[in-house]
């Protein structure tokens, strides 16, 4: 298995062109099964979750052409098969969200239960009662959500449904299901992260009839079918606010081209919170941490608009080495402060209390192998290594390769020395 090997040095400077959304591109993709005409997507990253889920589109009979640099034309009129299987779902969660669309335009789905992951149970309690609300029948058979619809006709019902928990992929799904039911649906503490109003706007490009977007209330007036259209994904906030703290982290100056500043106002707060000098245009945005070494910054997790669950790994691999103390509460997953003890490791001085973990700034870390457990917290062991004396080894990069294109590239490009090695 491919590890990546980093040698610790001085600050990153240069510029990087920032890739499309990995968490929009996937409910976009999901969404084209509810087209009765080819969908054209652009700026959709490579990137192995996104090999996943078209993996997935076509074993159930969606046309895919093209590529992730000239674009992907889908066309979803010919689908026979109506299941995301276990061997697809294991690996990808995301899975589940084609579970809304099949039921909203053939009636009938079969995907693979997800099970929990190295972050937390993850429950699709929401997704199922919400659906249920929409006149969807739902058992569970042999590891599998077998949904149907309840009633004798072949549309789910528009629904007034209230959402307990905000969830994302919850809110995805019954919006994508919602804009073919009939009649009106009304979406209550709906999430509100930027990859949902791409999605929802690209439903309208679609034909959808959808009010609210970007608030927690969306209200839905349901259309007979929808037709193709040509649609560009959003640039990865993630990856940005990634290789923005790496750059803090090893107080270098970066240039982050084709992305937004928009949807990044927490993780930009938190970075000036910390001593970067920030500027912004209306595709890029720029860091430089002027030579200085970092302040420590505290933050707690939460839904959007408030600091996002994605960034806050890389944030503690940047605490790690700031100056001063900070904690870090994590809201959003139970288990999502693995990191810590891989960052210890390294000589990092963190300690946990409940969902808080307590960094105290260290000068420098030390290289060390390390083991990457989820996609995020492998980002902080990247961070680390950068700012760590000698070598780090971090095995299990797959769950890297799932979310961050061409990084190996985009980091040596600014002066990181990371390698992929057998
Ligand atoms: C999405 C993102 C992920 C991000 C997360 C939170 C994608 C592909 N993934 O994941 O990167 O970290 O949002 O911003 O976009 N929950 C329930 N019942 C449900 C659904 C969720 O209790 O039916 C809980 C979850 O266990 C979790 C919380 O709600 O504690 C938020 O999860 P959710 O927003 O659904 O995350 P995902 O959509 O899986």
């Amino acid at each position: 298995m491919d590890k990546f090997k980093i040698l610790g040095g001085g600050p990153l400077s240069g510029e990087i062109r920032i890739s499309g959304s990995k968490n929009a591109a996937l409910p976009i993709l999901a969404a084209t099964l509810l087209a009765n005409s080819p969908v054209t997507l652009t700026n959709v990253p490579q990137l192995k979750d996104i090999t996943t889920m078209n993996s997935l589109l076509s074993s159930m009979g969606v046309k895919i052409n093209g590529d992730a640099s000239n674009g992907y034309v889908l066309d979803s009129n010919d689908i026979t098969d109506f299941t995301a299987p276990y061997d697809l779902v294991k690996t990808m969660r995301a899975s589940i969200l084609v579970l809304g669309p099949l039921l909203a335009r053939y009636g009938v789905a079969n995907v693979s239960f997800p099970g929990g992951c190295a972050i937390g149970s993850r429950p699709v309690d929401i997704h199922l009662r919400g659906l249920e609300a929409m006149g969807a029948k739902i058992e569970i058979d042999g590891g599998y959500i077998r949904a149907t619809i309840a009633n004798s006709s072949s549309r789910l019902k528009g629904t007034h449904f209230l959402m307990d928990t905000v969830t994302v992929g919850g809110t995805e799904n019954l919006l994508m299901a919602a804009v073919l039911a009939d009649g009106k649906t009304v979406l209550e503490n709906a999430a509100r992260e930027p990859e949902i109003v791409d999605l929802a706007n690209m439903l309208v490009a679609m034909g959808a009839k959808i009010e609210g977007i970007g608030t927690s209330s969306l209200t839905i007036e349901g259309v007979e079918s929808l037709h193709g259209c040509t649609f560009n994904v959003m640039p990865d906030r993630i990856e940005t606010g990634t290789y923005l703290v790496a750059a803090a982290a090893t107080r270098g100056r970066i240039k982050l081209m084709a992305t937004s500043a928009t949807y990044l106002e927490a993780v930009i707060f938190k970075l000036e919170e910390a001593g970067a000098r920030i500027e912004t245009g209306d595709d890029w945005i720029a860091l430089d941490m002027l030579g200085k070494r970092p302040k420590a910054v505290s933050l707690k997790t939460a839904p959007y608009p408030a600091f996002p669950t994605d960034m806050q790994s890389q944030f503690m691999a940047m605490n790690a080495v700031a100056e001063g103390v900070s904690h870090i509460t994590e809201t959003i997953f139970e288990n999502r402060l693995v990191q810590v003890s891989e960052l210890n490791r390294m000589g990092a001085h963190i300690t946990l209390e409940g969902n808080t973990a307590l960094v105290t700034g260290v000068e420098r870390l030390s290289g060390a192998p390390v083991m990457a457990s989820d996609l995020r917290a492998s980002a902080s062991l990247v961070i680390a290594g950068l700012v760590a004396d000698g070598e780090t080894l971090i095995e299990r990069i797959y769950h890297i390769d799932r979310g961050y294109e061409a990084i190996v590239a985009k980091f040596q490009s600014i002066g990181g020395s990371v390698t992929r090695v057998k």
